[in-house]
């Protein structure tokens, strides 16, 4: 191993010499000359049209991306590229469908056009295509969504990152509202004094128009601008005139929608009831947060309001077993109590929902509104914990007298289980983000429930048919119910609506025969029809998360045949987009809400020496769920390609590097041991044994050994050096070591149960180890580590410390612990154990698994468990591993697994017997 220094330093000097074009700033490459959006919005439904044209300005063909993000809410529902006069447009299928046609082409996919949430209220759109040096392409992206009225206004979010200064920057708002417009403002974060004058408004009582029209100049000084552009917000906020209490009843071609948003109501006293977890895991800043928000919404209560308050752990503690009147006494007594709160304990959701249920059953609710609230930042862990069980109890309970409100807390809860309790309960299932905010998104979401105006509120629709939702429970201030349904026969002559509501004092009855006309549009479907199918998906997605069985699959075929008939990317549907010749198509899935993008993506295998062979294929985008992460394209091998070129070993079998070449060296190649894989080869240098050559054009790897002469007549090898390591063995018996392709991504440990997976890139050539692992934990958690530091993401925000420092950093479950350059990170009852090495002027990463969950679906290079071999003797040494004969080579190889590095000879075995797989098991496209 001692010359091996000598030889690797050779060949980084070789690496560094082969590889022709060091990457550059694309971005200075290619020139988004026009960027547009266009949103147009006409009875709350807002179409949003983005489109960026670009111009490749080198004289050679490249990779051009487009990454816009959009609001999560959205359906996206076209996607076209046009590149020299041809469109390329993207194509609605089911879900599966476009998976199994695509499957392989993922599964050799570099990068897919991905959409993942990043944030809130966001997320991503990203594609990139080849083109043609020095020509343009074209991006256009449509989205669709319902703008929801909360707390008395309209929200449509746009968001502006073209991701350069862009000459021709173009937003225009059209918004179009037959009632009336009452107000609109422009807010955001682009909304700011030095674009002040990019911004005009031009108003009707019906209709608006926002023009933001940014320099070039502009777009690079304001707020959270630089270099790359814009960065920021648009927010037009707006409400509409509401003349009559039935309000707003408008047709077209047939389909009919009703906004009824009454406000000339009186308050329903209300009867709440808190449920708040103060589990172990809310310590810190997330029980602070809700004391502040509790206390704060108990201040609010109106004075003829009753409430309830418990708190639980494993134990279920009420502060008084009735609901008190929210009286000045009450309120006070119930703020002491507040403040005192304390985390403790696990989370025994069931008992906790239960009691409050039977708290607000027990109080009279003639003339009033009850709901219970439930807020929570963790699974169910004592009493009840099976969750269908749960779910049962609680819809026995609740049996649809009130609605509950879930609110889920961070990223560790179950938001699924949440949010279906919610569903099943007449609520809403939230995410309470982890941030500096909680309180506030806390008493926001207070807020719109807080005033309640109307209870069991039936919209009746004669002559209507194909109805969305028509039964509510309550109606709160502020909000708004919308029905979109289908004239039947469009007989309109027929069509009466009618809305039947409790208020405070007595039954109401609002009715309206003719629905006002929506002008007839050149398009095929009418803006209607499209909100319509907007609301019924949005709205069978719910009901889908609530069934099970027959009943499940039933609304799945409903709701996937109006996707496919309307274009709608959603859960169930993804879209094709084919891109030219000789290029992977992509496919955008829109994920549920909670779902991994990630996940899904990393398994994808990617080479793309292979990839260039197949005409087209494809890649998958997935929509993740709320709070998944975005982790950025996947990588391709890279470098090899530059390598290839320039170091193929010539007739004498000499490399072209006077250092290697100059040496005694005998290079030998191996036959792949499956006959069609001929042609993989490894060139191995010998004289030390420490470095070797291997050629890899797909994916299986050698074993047996030729003379280099044989191979001359061949024009282009990889040269691709190779890591070694030890794996232990069974017994006390000579470890086995195997080698692994230098600079590939790997896949370190996955453990599907407990959410977690770590990666790794492997050093390149002169190197050992790792350059930079990554820790994913939940959704939302990322630990990188490169041989500078530490980074740890935890969803909202990021800390960095370097090597150097020593740390103990604990939050929730997860713990790091950094103490001279060793870090210790452990994640509930997995423990990993990082080393950082510097040898001479080279720094690398060591990781060891310390504590190993249970569990049998646990895979990865760090898990993999001892192997048990039999030594079979003979001419050539062979070890029985599995029933199976092996060939192997004595060799020597260092244990960094110990400070002390010694060097342990061991067996060399294939590495597809070391990691039992081929290497689409055990490696990565992304870290
Ligand atoms: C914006 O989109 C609408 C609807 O597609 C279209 O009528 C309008 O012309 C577009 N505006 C601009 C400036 O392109
Ligand atoms: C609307 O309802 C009718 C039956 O009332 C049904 O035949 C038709 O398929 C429905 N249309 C859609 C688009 O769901
Ligand atoms: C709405 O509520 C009324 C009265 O409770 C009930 O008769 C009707 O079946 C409900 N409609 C739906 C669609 O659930
Ligand atoms: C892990 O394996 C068990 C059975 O071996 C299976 O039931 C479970 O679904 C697996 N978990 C995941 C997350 O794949
Ligand atoms: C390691 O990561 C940090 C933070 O992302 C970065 O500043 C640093 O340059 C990285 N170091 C290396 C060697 O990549
Ligand atoms: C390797 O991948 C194949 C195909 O995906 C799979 O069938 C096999 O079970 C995997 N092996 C291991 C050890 O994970």
């Amino acid at each position: 191993m001692m010359e091996g220094v000598v030889v690797r330093v050779s060949l980084i000097g070789l690496l560094l010499a082969c590889v022709t074009t060091a990457p550059t700033n694309k971005n200075r490459d290619w020139d988004i000359y026009s960027f547009h959006i266009n949103s147009t919005v006409t009875s709350r439904y807002a179409t949003t049209i983005i489109t960026s044209r670009v111009a490749n300005r080198i004289d050679a063909s490249q990779e051009i991306e487009f990454h816009v993000k959009i609001p999560k809410n959205a359906f996206i529902s076209k996607f076209r590229m046009t590149i020299e006069g041809q469109t390329y447009d993207g194509v609605v299928k089911q879900k599966e469908e476009a998976q199994r046609q695509y499957t392989q082409a993922v599964s050799h996919g570099q990068s897919a056009g991905i959409v993942s949430s990043v944030g809130r209220t966001l997320e991503e759109f990203k594609t990139s295509v080849n083109v043609a040096a020095l020509s343009k392409v074209t991006f256009e992206l449509t989205y669709e969504e319902l703008l929801k009225r909360r707390l008395g206004k309209y929200e449509l979010l746009i968001h502006a990152r073209p991701m350069q200064p862009v000459a021709n920057f173009k937003i225009d708002v059209h918004i179009s509202e037959q009632p009336g417009i009452k107000f609109l403002e422009i807010k955001g974060g682009l909304s700011t004094k030095q674009l002040a004058n990019a911004i005009t408004k031009t108003q009707t009582p019906t209709e608006a128009w926002v023009y933001f029209y940014p320099s070039k100049e502009q777009q690079t000084q304001c707020d959270g601008c630089g270099d790359q552009g814009l960065n920021g917000d648009l927010v037009i906020v707006y409400d509409v005139q509401r003349k009559n209490s039935i309000g707003e009843l408008k047709e077209s071609e047939g389909y009919f929608v009703h906004h009824f948003a009454p406000s000339d109501l009186s308050r329903i006293p209300k009867n709440v009831v808190f449920i708040i977890d103060r589990s172990g895991s809310m310590r810190g800043r997330k029980m602070e947060q809700t004391r502040e928000a509790l206390l704060k919404i108990l201040g609010d209560l109106a004075e003829d309001d009753h409430f309830g308050l418990i708190i639980f752990d494993h134990f279920v503690s009420p502060w008084k077993n009735e609901l008190l009147q929210a009286n000045q006494r009450n309120l006070e007594a119930a703020k002491s109590f507040a403040r005192e709160i304390k985390e403790n304990g696990a989370t025994d959701i069931n008992a906790a929902v239960l009691k409050g249920t039977d708290m607000l059953n027990r109080h009279p609710r003639e003339g009033s509104a009850s709901l219970l609230i439930l807020l929570t930042d963790g699974d169910p862990t004592s009493g009840v914990t099976n969750l269908e069980m749960i779910h049962k109890n609680v819809k026995e309970a609740i049996n649809s007298k009130f609605p509950l409100y879930c609110l889920g807390f961070g990223m560790d809860v179950n938001f699924e289980f949440l949010e279906k309790m919610a569903l099943e309960n007449n609520g809403v299932g939230r995410r309470i983000y982890e941030d500096s905010d909680a309180a506030l998104q806390l008493q926001g979401f207070y807020e719109e429930v807080a005033t309640p105006l109307l209870t069991d509120v039936q919209m009746v629709y004669l002559g209507g048919s194909n109805l969305t939702q028509t039964n509510f429970s309550q109606y709160y201030d502020g909000s708004e119910i919308v029905v979109a349904g289908q004239i039947t026969d469009n007989n309109r002559a027929e069509f009466t609506a009618e809305v039947i509501a409790i208020s405070k004092s007595n039954k109401v009855k609002y009715s309206e025969t003719t629905p006002s006309e929506e002008p007839i549009k050149a398009s095929s479907d009418s803006n209607i029809q499209r909100l319509w199918a907007y609301l019924t998906v949005k709205q069978l997605l719910d009901k889908e998360v609530k069934s099970s069985g027959n009943e499940k699959e039933k609304v799945k075929k409903e709701t996937l045949d109006l996707c496919l008939k309307y274009g709608f990317v959603t859960p169930l549907t993804s879209m094709v987009v084919t891109k030219p010749q000789g290029e992977d198509s992509q496919v955008a899935h829109k994920p549920k809400e909670g779902e991994k993008a990630r996940e899904s993506m990393l398994d994808t295998q990617a080479s793309r020496a292979h990839a260039s062979r197949v005409n087209t294929y494809s890649q998958v985008a997935h929509k993740p769920k709320e709070g998944a992460k975005s982790r950025g394209s996947m990588q391709v091998f890279s470098g090899s390609t530059a390598f290839s070129k320039q170091s193929k070993p010539d007739r004498t079998g000499r490399v072209q590097h006077s250092k290697i070449a100059s040496d005694t060296v005998r290079i030998q190649s191996r036959e792949s041991s499956i006959s069609q894989h001929a042609g993989k080869v490894e060139l191995s240098k010998t004289f030390s044994d420490a470095v070797r050559l291997l050629k890899v054009t797909g994916n299986a790897y050698p074993e047996s050994s030729v003379e280099l002469d044989e191979l001359s007549g061949h024009s282009e090898y990889l040269l691709v050096p190779i890591l070694q390591f030890l794996l232990p063995a069974e017994g006390p018996v000579r470890p086995l070591c195997y080698a692994i392709r230098s600079g590939l991504m790997v896949k370190l440990f996955r453990d599907p149960n407990n959410e977690l997976s770590i990666n790794g890139e492997l050093s390149n050539v002169g190197w050992e180890g790792y350059q930079k692992i990554a820790i994913h934990y939940k959704s939302d958690q990322l630990i990188e580590l490169n041989t500078t530091g530490v980074t740890f993401n935890n969803g909202q925000n990021a800390i960095y410390f370097s090597w150097s420092q020593n740390i103990n950093h604990e939050k929730d479950s997860v713990s790091l612990l950094l103490l001279d350059e060793e870090l210790e990170v452990t994640i509930g009852s997995t423990q990993v154990f990082i080393m950082l090495y510097k040898k001479d002027w080279l720094k690398f990463l060591w990781p060891i698994l310390t504590q190993r969950p249970t569990g049998n679906n646990i895979t990865g290079i760090l898990a993999r468990p001892p192997i048990a071999y039999e030594e079979v003797q003979g001419t050539t040494m062979k070890l029985k591993i599995d029933d199976q004969e092996v060939k192997v080579t004595k060799r020597a190889v260092v244990n960094y697994n110990v400070r002390s590095t010694p060097v342990v000879s061991c067996w060399y075995i294939p590495l597809e017997i070391a990691l039992q797989g081929t290497p689409a098991n055990f490696t990565v496209t992304q870290l």
